[in-house]
């Protein structure tokens, strides 16, 4: 195994385990969302984001333990768009990572409120986990802040507006940028930066990483696109063909999926070359924009 994929899959462990530990068992005899939130997390994800977070952490010379909290948080807050962005109100898709999505397997109310949860446990479990680790006070207080900002009505749900309120018009390939670096786009921002945060970075280094995250954000959500156009549902684990279905504007409608292919690989190169200020050690950042840009699911 080469170490990049070793690597990956060491972070991916870690981070499955530690989300399972994070959602405390309920306190009272109904478990339908509890079992739901849970359901959520499960299924093959590829924890990008997070990993993303220990990553940068790590390179900024802070330790991962500290980070740990925070890459989940940022995971609950992903698996809870999730959840809500199958739903039939929005993009109605009934299969996530290989499983019925969760409002098939709990109900449309239900998954509702397992979103709504995972939200909430986000920022519990920052708070909680906080409590004793060695991360600043000012460092922590940043970290959420950037969380919730990325996450809000000026980051992702202002993609997924843009999104919804695009469905069936005909959009330019600015708005659609926007789109995507909003929808996706900002919790990848928020992903990287917190890593260095939590570390105690200077601006500098805040600064690369956040130029890093846009322009992998961007490339991963065009090739989000390709593989809705052009993957296989099996492999991808969701329903290929939902976009085209649904009449949104995507990279693959406005420039074909030869044109969007090569717009990711440019943004994938000028992401490496945000690297440089972190030295050697950011092999593993640079192989991840690679493996980012040329994945299958
Ligand atoms: C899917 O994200 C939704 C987008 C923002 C494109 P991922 O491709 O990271 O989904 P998982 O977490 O691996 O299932
Ligand atoms: C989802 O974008 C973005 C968020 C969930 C915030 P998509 O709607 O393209 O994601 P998939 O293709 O359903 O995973
Ligand atoms: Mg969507
Ligand atoms: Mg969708
Ligand atoms: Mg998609």
């Amino acid at each position: 195994m080469s170490n990049f994929k070793q690597k990956f899959d060491e972070y991916r462990q870690l981070i499955d385990k530690s989300l399972r530990n994070y959602l405390d068992e309920p306190c009272f005899d109904e478990k339908i969302v509890y079992e739901a939130m849970a359901y959520a997390f499960t299924g093959g994800g590829k924890r990008i984001r997070p990993l993303l977070t220990l990553e940068f952490c790590r390179l900024c010379g802070g330790n991962i333990a500290d980070a740990l909290p925070f890459a989940c948080a940022i995971e609950m807050i992903h698996c809870y768009s999730l959840v809500h962005d199958d739903l039939p109100c929005m993009d109605d898709d009934v299969l996530r990572r290989g499983k019925p999505s969760c409002h098939i397997a709990y109900g449309e109310a239900y998954a509702l409120l397992a979103g709504d949860g995972l939200l909430t446990l986000a920022f519990e479990t920052m708070l909680k986990k906080y409590d004793g680790s060695a991360v600043l006070p000012q460092n922590a207080a940043r970290a959420a802040l950037e969380l919730a900002k990325q996450a809000g009505h000026c980051g992702m749900i202002g993609g997924q507006t843009v999104d919804i309120a695009s469905e069936g018009k005909d959009i330019g390939l600015d708005t659609l940028k926007l789109m995507h670096s909003l929808k996706t786009g900002a919790l990848i921002s928020a992903a990287c930066k917190i890593g260095c945060i939590i570390a105690g970075a200077d601006d500098k280094k805040i600064s690369s990483a956040e130029r890093y995250a846009k322009n992998i954000g961007l490339a991963f959500q065009i090739t989000d696109d390709v593989l809705d156009a052009i993957g296989n549902t099996e492999q991808l684990g969701k329903t290929v063909g939902s976009d085209e279905n649904k009449n949104k504007t995507t990279f693959v409608s406005l420039l074909g999926v030869e044109k969007s292919l090569e717009q990711a690989d440019k943004l994938t190169q000028k992401a490496k070359g945000e690297l440089e200020i972190f030295g050697e050690d950011s092999e593993f950042l640079c192989e991840l924009a690679d493996y980012l840009a040329k994945r299958d699911k």
